[in-house]
């Protein structure tokens, strides 16, 4: 066992009402983070009081619900561009989550531009999410993807990322963190890298926006999207941050209500950022929800958050290092908390089917990044993922499920 100093997590799990729930009789032990993480009750209250006594659709009324409604949903927004450090409020959109900010930016940003034998650059250890919208517009344009290889430890391998980019690459699309490996990606010098040549670039942030401060204006990337469900927010919300010149000149994504100044026959005219590409009523009490949801982890502070999952991590690694036949998929130097891995006599689904009779709940299969999967030589793996509210006990209770899991199979 050990402690991070001065994190009082028994406080913060207080928050969480579902961390007391029994599993199959035992304690819930929730290691399922990565897929998507629970919520704070000033995040289930917020959601709650909008449709109990604030909720209007937004934009569009004079009376008094819509106005205060459109305010919330607005303040959502600020609470998201101070958490990002984006410049300004107009450059976070909101979306459904990381897939349709990815989507967006590959239909609004790249089709336009691309022409056959433009390349857009991802790596090898990309999400599905980052993968088949580039997949779709390559083939609507004849522009072609380039994958950047990873190593046994399931880091990028830098000169080959430096080797692809070239006078044809239109886009670098990469991921901060990698939901099936943990590694933590250095986004910075490839932003560096790519704008040395003039290409922009995308990051995912799906897995890294509930671990890691972020700063888009320090780390200058062009566009970095992510979703709420993971940084205990409500799911059907996300964003998709851009730089307010590339934003500007895209056409819209989705025509449709609230995304225009005005309509006749005989033309459109666009609403301005960010309204252009949130077409439709759209998710506000899941803004609402996420709002809440940031400053409740600024409130207990991301620093903190981030040296709290560390020491879980290392915790982790070692424990599951001593168990014999145990083998963890993704050994990068700089990794986010979450530990993938495979046991030689069990398939990682029954691990799952094992570990929840324990009341531990963790990820297992190809976790929508097949190509990993396909590197590593495994079908899948067994994946814990840790939040805020994990502890180093709950580690303890995986490992020795591990275990027993491997006596019931050997
Ligand atoms: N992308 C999520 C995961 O890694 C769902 O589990």
């Amino acid at each position: 066992m050990n402690n991070t100093a001065q994190y009082d997590v028994v406080s913060i799990r207080n928050d969480f009402p579902i961390l007391g729930k029994k599993i199959h009789g035992k304690p819930l032990v929730y290691l399922d983070n990565a897929a998507s993480s629970q919520h704070p009750v000033q995040v289930i209250n917020a959601v709650k009081e909008f449709y109990e006594s604030g909720y209007s659709n937004i934009h569009r009324g004079v009376h008094q619900l819509s106005q205060d409604a459109t305010r919330a949903y607005e303040n959502a927004r600020a609470s998201v561009r101070g958490f990002i450090k984006a410049d300004c409020v107009h450059e976070v959109v909101f979306t459904s989550g990381t897939t349709e900010s990815i989507n967006l930016v590959a239909q609004s940003y790249a089709r336009p531009l691309l022409k056959i034998g433009d390349e857009i650059l991802i790596t090898h250890m990309e999400h599905h999410s980052n993968i088949v919208p580039w997949q779709i517009v390559c083939e609507q344009t004849g522009a072609v993807l380039k994958v950047v290889p990873i190593s046994d430890a399931g880091e990028l391998e830098m000169d080959r990322f430096a080797e692809l980019m070239n006078e044809r690459t239109k886009l670098v699309s990469v991921v901060h963190v990698s939901n099936a490996l943990g590694t933590v990606n250095p986004v910075k010098k490839i932003v560096n890298m790519a704008h040395a040549q003039g290409i922009p670039v995308l990051v995912d942030g799906a897995q890294a926006i509930p671990h890691i401060p972020l700063d888009v204006q320090e780390l200058d990337c062009d566009f970095y999207a992510f979703s709420g469900h993971k940084i205990y927010g409500p799911t059907g919300i996300g964003v998709l941050y851009g730089k307010e010149k590339l934003l500007n000149a895209m056409p819209p994504y989705q025509g449709g209500g609230d995304m225009i100044l005005s309509v006749s026959f005989e033309g459109t005219t666009y609403n301005a950022l960010p309204y252009k590409f949130e077409a439709g009523t759209p998710n506000i009490a899941g803004a609402i929800g996420l709002g809440a949801a940031i400053e409740y982890v600024q409130k207990i502070g991301l620093g903190a958050i981030a040296a709290h999952e560390h020491g879980l991590l290392e915790y982790a690694t070692s424990e599951l290092k001593r168990i014999d036949g145990l083998r963890i998929i993704g050994e990068a130097e700089q990794k986010a908390g979450l530990v993938s891995f495979v046991l030689d006599c069990v398939h990682p689904h029954d691990i799952g089917t094992m570990l929840d009779a324990e009341g531990v709940a963790i990820r297992t299969g190809h976790h929508c990044a097949q190509p990993v999967m396909e590197r590593f030589k495994v079908p899948a793996t067994a994946r814990a993922s840790f939040g805020m509210y994990n502890t180093f006990g709950e580690i303890d209770v995986l490992s020795e499920a591990i275990r027993k899991t491997i006596g019931m199979f050997s």
